[in-house]
C-alpha cells in the first residue's frame, strides 16, 4: 500500500490524512471542492506547527509529511489509490453518492473503506462496485493521538480485505479491534448512549453542565466530561448517530435527548461551531447557558 485517497477534509478526514502521511504513505485529499481540501491541508499544517513548536517533530519531518498530502478537487486523482477512505458527513444519502462516484475510479485491487460512526457497512457496501473490497474503518478523534481503529467487515467483505485493513491499521501504529456490523459497532455503541444520557441528565435538571462534567471526569477518571466530549465529537454528529441507532434498532432507549435536538436546531454544534454546551469564543470555554 503506497497511496491512500481520503474523501472529506474535515476534522476526521484531516486527522486521518495527517496520520497516514505520518507513516510515509502518500495521501490524495479531496472534498466537495479543491478549496475545502486545501483548507483541510492548511489545518494539518497548523497542527504540525504546534508539534514543531513543542519539539515533538522536526521542521524537516513536518515539511516532508505535508509534501506527501495532495489536495485535489475531483475524484479522478483517486484512481491511483490502493485504498480510498470516505470520511464525509454522517449522512447516508451523501455517502451513497460518494461511493457511486468514487466507485467509478476505484482501481481493480483497491479497497473502499468508510469511517462512518454508525451507518451499517453491509448497506453501504451494496452501493459500491465490489462489496468484497468494502469495509468499515473507524477512527477516533483526534486521530493522530487516539490509539484505536475499528475494522468492521460487512456481510460480503472478503478475508483478504479484512487482513489488509488490519495490517493498514497496525502500520499506522494503532491497535485494531474487529467489530460486528451493528449500529455503533463496539465503541460508539457504548459511548454515544452515555453522552446522550448525560444530555438527558442535564435536561432533567439533575446536574449542571459543570457538575455533570466534573462528576464523570473526576469520578470516573475520564479525560473529558461527557458534555465536553459531546461538543468535541460534534452535536450534529452525535444527533445523527443516535437517530441511526434509534431507527435501525427501533429501541426507544436510543432516542436522541430532546435538548440535543434543540441545540442542533439552534446551530450549536459544539466546538466546531464555537458553541455547544460550552461557549468557545473566549480564552477558556464557559457553559453556554
Ligand atoms: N497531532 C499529533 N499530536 C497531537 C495532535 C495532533 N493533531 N493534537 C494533540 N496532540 C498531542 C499533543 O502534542 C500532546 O502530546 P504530549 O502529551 O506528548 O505532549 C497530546 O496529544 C495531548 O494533547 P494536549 O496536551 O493538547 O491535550 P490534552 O492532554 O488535554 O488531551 C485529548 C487532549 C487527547 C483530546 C484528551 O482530552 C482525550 O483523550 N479526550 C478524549 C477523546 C476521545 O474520547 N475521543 C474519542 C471520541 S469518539 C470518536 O471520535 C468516534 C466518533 O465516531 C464519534
Amino acid at each position: 500500500m503506497q497511496t491512500v485517497g481520503i474523501i472529506g477534509a474535515g476534522i476526521m478526514g484531516a486527522g486521518i490524512a495527517q496520520t497516514v502521511a505520518g507513516v510515509g504513505l502518500d495521501v490524495v485529499l479531496t472534498d466537495i471542492s479543491l478549496e475545502i481540501a486545501e483548507k483541510g491541508k492548511a489545518g494539518i499544517a497548523k497542527s504540525l506547527a504546534k508539534l514543531v513548536a513543542k519539539e515533538k517533530i522536526s521542521q524537516a519531518d513536518a515539511d516532508a509529511l505535508l509534501a506527501r498530502i495532495t489536495p485535489v478537487g475531483d475524484y479522478a486523482a483517486l484512481s491511483g489509490a490502493d485504498l480510498i477512505i470516505e470520511a464525509a458527513t454522517e449522512r447516508e444519502d451523501i455517502k451513497a453518492k460518494i461511493f457511486e462516484a468514487a466507485g467509478k475510479v476505484l482501481g481493480p485491487d483497491a479497497i473502499m473503506a468508510s469511517n462512518t460512526s454508525s451507518i451499517p457497512i453491509t448497506r453501504m457496501a451494496a452501493g459500491s462496485p465490489d462489496p468484497a473490497r468494502f469495509c468499515g474503518l473507524h477512527f477516533f478523534n483526534p486521530v493522530p493521538v487516539m490509539g484505536l481503529v475499528e475494522v468492521i467487515p460487512g456481510l460480503a467483505t472478503s478475508q483478504d480485505t479484512i487482513d489488509r485493513m488490519k495490517a493498514f491499521g497496525e502500520k499506522l501504529g494503532k491497535t485494531v479491534v474487529l467489530a460486528g456490523d451493528e449500529p455503533g459497532f463496539v465503541v460508539n455503541r457504548i459511548l454515544c448512549p452515555m453522552l446522550n444520557e448525560a444530555i438527558f441528565v442535564l435536561g432533567a435538571g439533575i446536574g449542571s453542565v459543570e457538575d455533570i462534567d466534573a462528576g464523570c471526569k473526576i469520578g470516573l477518571n475520564h479525560p473529558m466530561g461527557p458534555l465536553t466530549l459531546a461538543d468535541f465529537v460534534g452535536l450534529d454528529t452525535l444527533y445523527a448517530i443516535m437517530k441511526v441507532f434509534h431507527s435501525t434498532t427501533g429501541d426507544p432507549k436510543y432516542r436522541p435527548a430532546p435538548l440535543l435536538q434543540k441545540y442542533v436546531e439552534a446551530g450549536w454544534y459544539g466546538r466546531k461551531s464555537g458553541k455547544g454546551f460550552y461557549d468557545y469564543s473566549g480564552e477558556t470555554p464557559v457553559p453556554s447557558r
